[in-house]
């Protein structure tokens, strides 16, 4: 049988390693695929020092690889918005299945993309999108598809984990780790994506998706980074036996499914606490399997190939399937969606760390607790640090039970707006995850 064809667009990090994995394990791939996969073109601005592309026709022009009627499969992994999700839409158009890494693109477009590829009868397929080299997609597209998802949460930013390990182990400085990451190639282009968590919020919005069988809503998940933690924090969470990450929490409830990206202080002894560097994890919790974790390389050259040449391969082993019974890009058949709300942040439900700075009065934890309790808000623990040198104020640092965001808002206001209370509460959300 002739081998599929296909076109990569974009010879970077990604691209560079998808044309390694596809060359080096050729013959491998073609036992699964049941076909040889050739790279028939290239669409590259710049040679990839790290790829040698031989004999390969090479373009600088995208569109060229989009309109080639010899490729059957276009990879895209030119990252960003606008020209990736028109060369996406003229692939489909040109009747070509797609694979790609784009989680901004699937994020921000990806409902008009599937219709589009619906109507084409084609796939698009975009397991590197979510947490490179792990299979996550996979696992709770297809492993998980007897249940009915309950919750899932996740490290799903390489950079911000990598910044955060480094701040609690090294006690480093958030800009000299972010450079690092950057060198490293894990960071976004731009890196107030990973910092701020948009990245993060890319990816829980595909995972919430494919979990719930609800349409992507990216501009519906609530999205705070890191960029604001102190080590101060970071040293009293793990004081009281937490370790902060920053993480993306998916939740069904009753009244609709909370979306929403930020630090979280996960006891020490989960699995899911004790990932660090640029490693990934995450966590889904299904009523028949129970809590299943997956964890690997969220990002890097081969890993993410790995995922990308993943795709190529269920891509080539659907080719002569009908359209009807391929797998659904968000697991669920399309006219079966939930139109079940995503909650705005001030109806989720969470754990609080809350740290006071206050003035060595008496009576001021008692009017804290009072403010606490007249609002319904039950305190876990609670720890009162010695006068600060510097500015003579004591940190009161507490741990709340579950309870609705806005009433812990209501709280922080009343809490400012104490005499003896200086400056803002930092608040920070606490999941079990058990
Ligand atoms: N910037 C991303 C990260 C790359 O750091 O995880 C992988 O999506």
């Amino acid at each position: 049988m002739k081998p599929v064809k296909v076109g990569i667009c974009g010879l970077g990090t990604v691209g560079g390693g998808t044309f390694n994995v596809l060359k080096r394990n050729a013959e491998e791939i073609a036992r699964r695929a049941g076909r040889g996969i050739e790279v028939a073109q290239i669409a590259a601005r710049r040679p990839n020092p790290k790829c040698e592309t031989g004999a390969t026709p090479i373009t600088a022009d995208i569109f060229d690889v989009v309109n080639n009627p010899e490729i059957d499969i276009v990879i895209e992994l030119i990252g960003g918005y606008t020209q990736a999700r028109e060369l996406v839409l003229k692939a489909i158009e040109n009747g070509k299945h797609v694979v790609t890494a784009n989680k901004a693109l699937i994020a921000v477009h990806g409902n008009e993309i599937f219709a589009k590829a619906r109507e084409k009868g084609v796939m698009v397929a975009f397991e590197a999108a979510v947490a490179g080299g792990i299979p996550v997609i996979k696992a709770i597209r297809e492993g998980l598809s007897a249940n009915r998802i309950n919750w899932l949460a996740g490290i799903i930013n390489g950079t911000g984990n990598f910044i955060l390990t480094e701040m609690r182990e090294k006690g480093r400085a958030f800009e000299d780790v972010l450079k690092e990451a950057q060198a490293l190639g894990y960071a976004e282009a731009d890196p107030t994506f990973d910092v701020e968590g948009i990245d993060a919020a890319h990816k829980l919005t595909i995972l919430a998706s494919i979990a719930f069988g609800i349409p992507l809503q990216f501009d519906k998940a609530y999205t705070e980074g890191i960029s604001k933690l102190t080590s101060a924090d970071v040293n009293y969470a793990e004081a009281l036996g937490y370790r902060i990450k920053h993480l993306g929490v998916a939740r069904r409830t009753d009244s609709g499914f909370e979306l929403r990206v930020h630090p979280t202080l996960i006891p020490a002894d989960r699995l899911i606490a004790n990932v660090n560097g640029v490693m990934n994890a995450v966590m889904v919790n299904g009523d028949a399997a129970g809590s299943t974790l997956y964890y690997g390389a969220g990002a890097g050259m081969e890993a993410t190939a790995s995922a990308v040449v993943a795709d190529v391969v269920d891509v080539v082993r659907a080719l002569t399937t009908d359209p009807e019974n391929h797998v659904p890009h968000l697991a669920f058949q399309p006219d079966s969606l939930s139109d079940h709300p995503i909650l705005p942040i001030e109806a989720c439900e969470s754990a609080y760390y809350l740290r006071i700075q206050a003035k060595d009065h008496p009576g001021v934890l008692a009017q804290v607790a009072t403010i606490l309790s007249e609002r319904g808000i039950n305190i876990e623990s609670i720890m009162q640090k010695e006068v600060e040198e510097q500015d003579g104020l004591v940190p009161m640092i507490l741990v709340t039970h579950r309870v609705v965001e806005a009433r812990v808002n209501d709280a922080i206001a009343a809490l400012e707006a104490l005499e003896d209370v200086v400056g803002s509460v930092v608040r920070i959300r606490v999941e079990q995850l058990n």
